[in-house]
């Protein structure tokens, strides 16, 4: 007999099921409570409630755990690519050698953008943000790469799912070069989905780009680190758009709106302005940390903190490894990754942040790697996006295959005026 709950309300006791989890989380059951009970539950911000069952990424954040698909991240991130990551968490296991070299020809075969694409980059504000830029160029590809009738849905789905990977990042390094005021660099066959993009970023007809396969390895990593993270703002985000049955591309452009937030993915973007503010200000952390542990100071350390974890991220450890590395490798001293090192241990002894649990999040090491890669500021977020895609994507997939699927449509709790009568203008 499976194990259940009680809840006892106005002396009336119901039943609830009790879900258990492949790593043992149990939550209630509670879809059937408001039929029952007439009831609904209140949970700002979701903190307690799960939205779906999901196969793809497990998250421990008491142990500081993340597995995709069951393999640990850390093995990943030391033997895998960002293009075989994708392939496991959106078909759910690692591919053979054939599937591999199959999926990487298709990716290679997507990358080119329409060139019609280039009038929308070309009549952007200059100062418009990538983020806000890219989503409304995924929202376009539709309009661009319109549903074939003939094609069955699952083929439409592959092809949709291909075209973004390879496009977004294709668009990516596009927007930064029309920015620049440069000439676009198309994508190469010869070239790695990594290498390929830090060529379309940097190569120019007077310094061509040389790739160095230690930030191809690195870039990898941030990539891998950044591709799945199971229910977050931008995955919820792709999920409940995605459940009106909007198209993909729509969906898609959705969690890239949400990504945007300083909360969420902009906050690799804060983190250096942060520390740049610290750094002019002549490096005196006090300041910073005592604004942080002022509750009426709507300041926060960014790059500190996260809903899940309660203890250090398990990204954020690998992120600052490799940051050494490549700092250590491919440029020179960054003043900043200095700063960040005395913040991390400062932080970690402070009672506030003891207390609160606040640890190092992916988001403190990731944008001076970026940095270092020669990444600029505006665009760190987008590279979080490129990153995440494969996540919103077998996110997507998975909520779409699902047979308990609902469309997404939350309760309220109504707390405004009761009914009242229209008052005409002249009495107001
Ligand atoms: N600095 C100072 N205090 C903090 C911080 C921080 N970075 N983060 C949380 N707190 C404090 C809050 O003030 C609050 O204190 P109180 O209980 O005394 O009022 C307490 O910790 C709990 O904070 P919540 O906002 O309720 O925690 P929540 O789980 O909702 O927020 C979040 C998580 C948004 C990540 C938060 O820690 C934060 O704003 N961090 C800074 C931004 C950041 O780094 N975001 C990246 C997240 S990782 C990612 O998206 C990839």
């Amino acid at each position: 007999m499976s194990e259940t709950a009680r809840l006892t309300v106005d002396g009336k006791t119901f039943e609830l099921p009790i879900v258990v989890g492949s790593e043992g989380e149990r939550a209630i059951d509670i879809s059937r409570l408001r039929r029952q009970t007439g009831l609904v539950t209140l949970d700002p911000g979701f903190v307690n409630t799960a939205n779906c069952r999901s196969a793809i990424t497990f998250v421990d954040g008491e142990r500081g755990v993340l597995r995709y698909r069951g393999i640990p991240v850390e093995q990943l991130a030391e033997h895998s690519t960002f293009v075989e990551t994708t392939y496991l968490l959106i078909n759910g296991r690692l591919p053979t050698q054939e599937q591999l070299n199959q999926f990487s020809v298709l990716l290679n075969d997507h990358s080119m953008v329409h060139e019609d694409m280039r009038a929308f980059f070309e009549h952007y504000p200059r100062s418009a943000h990538p983020m806000g830029i890219l989503s409304s160029m995924v929202n376009a590809l539709r309009a661009f790469y319109p549903k074939i009738p003939e094609r069955s849905q699952e083929e439409e789905i592959n092809i949709t799912v291909t075209r973004l990977l390879s496009k977004v990042r294709t668009m990516a390094a596009m927007s930064y070069k029309i920015f620049r005021g440069h000439r676009v660099v198309l994508p190469r066959h010869d070239l790695t989905y990594a290498a390929n993009f830090l060529n379309m970023m940097f190569d120019s007809p007077v310094r061509p780009y040389i790739i160095d396969e230690e930030a191809v390895t690195a870039l990898n990593i941030f990539w891998i680190l950044h591709a799945d993270h199971e229910q977050n703002c931008s995955t919820s985000a792709v999920r409940l758009v995605g459940s009106a049955r909007v198209n993909l591309y729509a969906a898609i452009s959705a969690g890239i709106c949400a990504l945007w937030g300083p909360l969420h993915g902009g906050a690799n973007q804060a983190v250096v302005e942060m520390l740049n503010q610290i750094h002019e200000a002549g490096g005196d952390l006090e300041p910073f940390l005592a604004r942080a542990r002022d509750r009426n100071d709507p300041f926060r350390l960014m790059g500190f903190g996260h809903r899940v974890y309660k203890t250090y991220d398990p990204r954020g450890r690998i992120m600052k490894e490799v940051c050494h590395r490549i700092l250590g490798k491919i440029t020179r001293k960054d003043p900043l990754l200095e700063i960040a090192q005395r913040l991390e241990e400062v932080a970690l002894k402070d009672p506030y942040f003891i207390d609160h649990n606040l640890y190092p999040n992916i988001d403190f090491y990731s944008g001076i790697l970026l940095r270092a890669l020669g990444i600029p500021l505006n665009m760190f977020t987008v590279m979080f996006a490129i990153g995440r895609l494969p996540g919103w994507i077998s996110q997507w997939k998975e909520s779409f295959e699902d047979p308990d699927w609902k469309i997404s449509r939350p309760r309220q709790i109504y707390v405004g005026p009761q009914k009242q009568d229209y008052v005409p203008m002249k009495d107001r």
